[in-house]
């Protein structure tokens, strides 16, 4: 697929905001990528435009049966002067893995990964400098047909939107409070918890209330069949250290797989740290406290980067890990992952893409 993708020119440029004030996900800068597509046409009409108010029929089947989904990806300003992307053709394959499993029409990854250089491109002033900060990306597609009947829609919408963000929990590596959910389950086997669809964070809100109620800052999901084993947190995968190995929770089917977790994997192993993917139970996780040897806890995710879990709660019991500072683990991979992510360090794995020159 190579298409012509067009301009549409803004009358007035928004005021960026100050970096101090950006927090995450509030901002959004003045342009997005839009693509349609229609059964008889396939994807077709790529192009950069003011971003703005959208205009569907009420009767748009993304209302009702709730196709929609998305991707979560950043562009960093490096201290050289370029825009970089960090594995982005991760996000576009796992994009059209969630397209597959929702009868969503996949599109061409190479095409939209170089349409959203060029967007990235377009809005590069709004790459934020400052330690911790990045520009979001988020790309989304939802289902636009007018229609009622349930079937997968013959009309769709892409939208890549920007956003110009700090760390995720207010403060990047504080350690956080962590709940276990017992009573809701966030994915069951065969399901769609293992790709990026919309209405997995719909499901998750009503155990994150109640964790925000009770002073937590994330649920950790146990795993929807027997309550026992451990799956993710809401917006990362989780990571264990325990006697000096370390243990994530393997990919069974109802778990995101996270690029951020895939690259801590990677880069333990260049490291010559043991590291495990495999099932994990909460008692066991418990029983390696109560032995003294669980060292770290950690989250893993694109918006959280590296989010070091400080207490956990499951069962009316609190349990404090690594006297609830920041493990040396979870500072080394932060600082090698935001050193590579910021073209500070060495990327001897290849993953960072240049998109373009920016004023340092
Ligand atoms: C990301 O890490 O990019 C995510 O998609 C999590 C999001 C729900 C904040």
């Amino acid at each position: 697929m190579n298409q012509e993708i067009s301009f549409i020119q803004r009358e007035a440029l928004k005021e960026k905001p100050a970096t101090d004030s950006l927090g995450f996900g509030k901002y959004f800068t003045d342009y997005m990528l839009v693509m349609d597509y229609h059964s008889e046409n396939g994807w077709y009409n790529p192009r950069i435009t003011p971003y703005e108010a959208l205009t569907l029929e009420p009767s748009a089947m993304v209302f009702h049966y709730g196709q929609a989904i998305f991707e979560g990806m950043k562009a960093y300003r490096t201290a050289d002067g370029t825009a970089q992307l960090f594995r982005p053709e991760k996000n576009m394959k796992r994009l059209n893995d969630t397209c597959d499993r929702m009868c969503i029409p996949q599109i061409d990854e190479d095409f939209l990964l170089s349409a959203i250089k060029q967007l990235i491109f377009t809005e590069k002033d709004w790459i934020p400098q400052g330690e911790g900060t990045s520009l979001y990306i988020r790309p989304f597609i939802i289902a636009t047909e007018a229609y009622l009947g349930v079937r997968p829609a013959k009309e769709y919408k892409l939208f890549v939107i920007l956003s110009p963000s700090g760390a995720y929990y207010g403060s990047q590596l504080n350690p956080v409070k962590i709940y276990v959910e017992e009573q809701y389950v966030r994915a069951v086997i065969g399901g769609v918890g293992h790709v990026k669809n919309a209405g997995n964070y719909a499901a998750s809100l009503k155990a994150q209330e109640k964790a925000d109620r009770l002073g937590y800052a994330q649920i950790l999901w146990l795993d929807a069949k027997e309550n026992k084993y451990v799956e993710e947190v809401g917006s990362m995968n989780i990571f264990f250290k325990i006697n000096g190995e370390v243990v994530t929770p393997k990919l069974t089917g109802s778990i995101l797989p996270g690029v951020t977790r895939d690259s801590v994997i990677q880069l333990l192993k260049h490291w010559n740290i043991p590291v495990r993917e495999e099932r994990i139970s909460i008692e066991e996780v418990f029983a390696a406290h109560e032995r003294g040897e669980l060292e770290e806890v950690f989250g893993a995710g694109t918006a959280a980067v590296i989010s070091p879990v400080g207490e956990l709660t499951w069962n009316d019991k609190t349990i404090v890990i690594n006297d609830n500072q920041i493990g040396h683990l979870s500072q080394d991979i932060y600082d090698e992952m935001t050193g590579i992510q910021l073209g500070k360090k060495e990327d001897p794995f290849n993953w960072t893409v240049k998109v373009a020159q920016v004023e340092v």
